[in-house]
């Protein structure tokens, strides 16, 4: 049997650090994955862009970073204690399953939001049977998503956050405050969350622990269609799944679906999304994804169909990405309206309001949420190459500003003379804010194939000629072809090569 893609990316990720099982001498614990050398540098990577693209350059983001304990009343009132759940079916020997996502694999039909009582009946319909030891299923129930524990002596009862965004909310007031920013304002977190998935799967598209990247935009209400990004955004085309096509499909019994292919300032003005906003937050993702290495093929923004959206949200459009195991969801992005602050304000007895030119105004907030991880999963996937004719092994082509190094330095041979220039240039190069890796061990064959492994752009390699001329060969990655430069251009060479898309 051929190795699918996934496992094939899952080998070499684990062969070369960028992730493992948790524990995994203990057996591991399902759901859970470490980062090692490698993955955290691309981890770290993509936040930064990250950062850079959504913060950074954003007059009115702010970041911050909350805990990931809060205490039950802080859940209670957001709604997640009583409605974070996932429909369950036990069988008779213990076994829990995720009934909907089973149904949909199983039966190829959608089933994601529908109640615990329609997919009861499908279960029974078609006789469906536990896919761990083939016992009939049985009754279907909802899960509870957050892992909760208890605080201190007084024995509180908290939970660990299945989304970064609540933090925001409960602070709302106090970053406006501090920041004395007007509206719109936008906050930024980076940071874990947790949830007690019943089937994690899929390496680290589906697990307990992961990171997510989350922004709540607080908008005027009355200014819900004036968003400073539209101008500069409002030609991006947005491939959108609509809700039709997914009834129509649906109808047919198929969950294939076509896009249509819009401007940002089209599905606005046709009223497909809620509002300006929503459409520029679209758009914004549209010019970030592509840029780590995933081609605008693979993306897509599905209409959530109105029973997958919660009942106070003004539309959810999820960007989804064509990953070897289907199309999966990345990005959640969500019209929250004033939802959270309402029921804050409801649970806490604080006012949550601003006060605009002698107005109380509660924002309305856009929110696009990202998965750190898996969005990760994703880059790896579309930047995995396999082994070719030209190199007789498995490689990542990574975007330059997303390898875990920006070059790697060589000495020929393992001999004083080679060796010192190697390492002094290498020094040097790290004095100057890049990325490098110093590898003197074994064939210079094998040092090329580890070094594209791990997907570096650049090797350096100090040979006989730099001993005479003071140059070195640069060999690319990407075409494989070395070319020979003044040692002294290194750095410089380096430093464009990182600022370049590499594509
Ligand atoms: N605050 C909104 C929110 O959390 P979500 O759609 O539930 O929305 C946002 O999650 C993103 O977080 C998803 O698009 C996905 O990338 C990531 N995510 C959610 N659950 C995950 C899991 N179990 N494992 C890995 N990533 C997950």
């Amino acid at each position: 049997m051929t190795k699918s893609l996934l496992d094939s990316v899952m080998t070499i990720c684990l062969r070369r650090g960028v992730l493992f099982p948790t524990a995994e001498i203990y057996g591991g614990l399902a759901g859970f994955y470490d980062f090692g050398p490698v993955g955290t540098r691309l981890r770290n990577n993509l936040i930064n862009l990250w950062r850079q693209h959504f913060v950074e350059s954003q007059d009115f983001v702010y970041e911050i970073s909350g805990t990931t304990l809060l205490p039950a009343s802080v859940f209670k009132a957001s709604g997640h204690l009583d409605h974070f759940t996932d429909p369950s079916a036990e069988c008779s020997r213990g076994h829990v399953t995720r009934v909907d996502q089973f149904i949909e694999e199983k039966l190829k039909i959608p089933a994601e939001g529908k109640s615990n009582e329609e997919l009861a009946e499908i279960v029974r319909e078609h006789k469906l049977r536990c896919p761990i030891c083939g016992e009939p299923l049985r009754e279907v129930r909802s899960f509870g998503l957050m892992f909760g524990t208890s605080v201190g002596g007084e024995r509180r009862q908290a939970f660990l956050r299945p989304e970064t965004a609540q933090n925001i909310f409960l602070a709302f007031r106090r970053i406006q405050t501090a920041t004395r920013a007007k509206l719109p304002l936008g906050v930024a977190q980076i940071g874990k969350s947790y949830r007690n998935e019943i089937s994690p799967r899929q390496s680290v598209v589906r697990v307990r622990e992961f990171g997510q990247m989350e922004i709540e935009y607080f908008i005027n209400p009355d200014q819900l269609n004036e968003c400073p990004l539209f101008s500069e955004l409002k030609n991006v085309k947005l491939p959108i799944v609509t809700q039709e096509v997914q009834q129509e499909a649906s109808e047919k019994g198929s969950t294939e679906y076509s896009t249509t292919l819009l401007t940002v300032e089209e599905v606005f003005t046709q009223g497909i999304v809620p509002n300006q906003w929503m459409a520029s937050v679209l758009g914004n993702e549209m010019v970030f994804i592509p840029q780590l290495g995933i081609p605008k093929e693979a993306i897509r923004f599905r209409h959530m169909r109105p029973e997958e959206t919660p009942h106070y949200s003004g539309g959810n459009f999820d960007l989804e990405v064509q990953l070897s195991i289907g199309w999966k969801e990345v990005i959640g992005n969500a019209y929250r309206r004033d939802h959270d602050l309402q029921a804050h304000m409801k649970g806490s007895q604080k006012d949550l309001s601003i006060d605009v030119e002698g107005t109380k105004v509660i924002p309305h907030v856009v929110e696009p949420s990202f998965g750190i991880e898996r969005l990760l999963y994703c880059v790896l996937e579309h930047t995995y190459r396999p082994k070719g004719e030209k190199r007789g092994w498995t490689w990542f082509q990574f975007p330059p500003q997303m390898a875990p190094f920006d070059a790697v330095f060589l000495p020929l041979l393992k001999r004083p003379e080679f060796e010192e220039i190697a390492y002094n240039l290498y020094k040097k190069c790290q004095l100057q804010r890049l990325a490098v890796l110093y590898d003197e061990k074994g064939r210079i064959g094998r040092r090329y194939a580890r070094a594209d492994e791990i997907g570096i752009p650049s090797a350096v390699t100090i040979d006989h000629q730099t001993l005479e001329d003071k140059t070195v060969t640069l060999r690319s990655r990407d075409t494989l072809e070395q070319t020979r430069h003044r040692l002294r251009e290194i750095p410089r060479i380096l430093q464009k090569i990182k600022q370049s898309k590499g594509f």
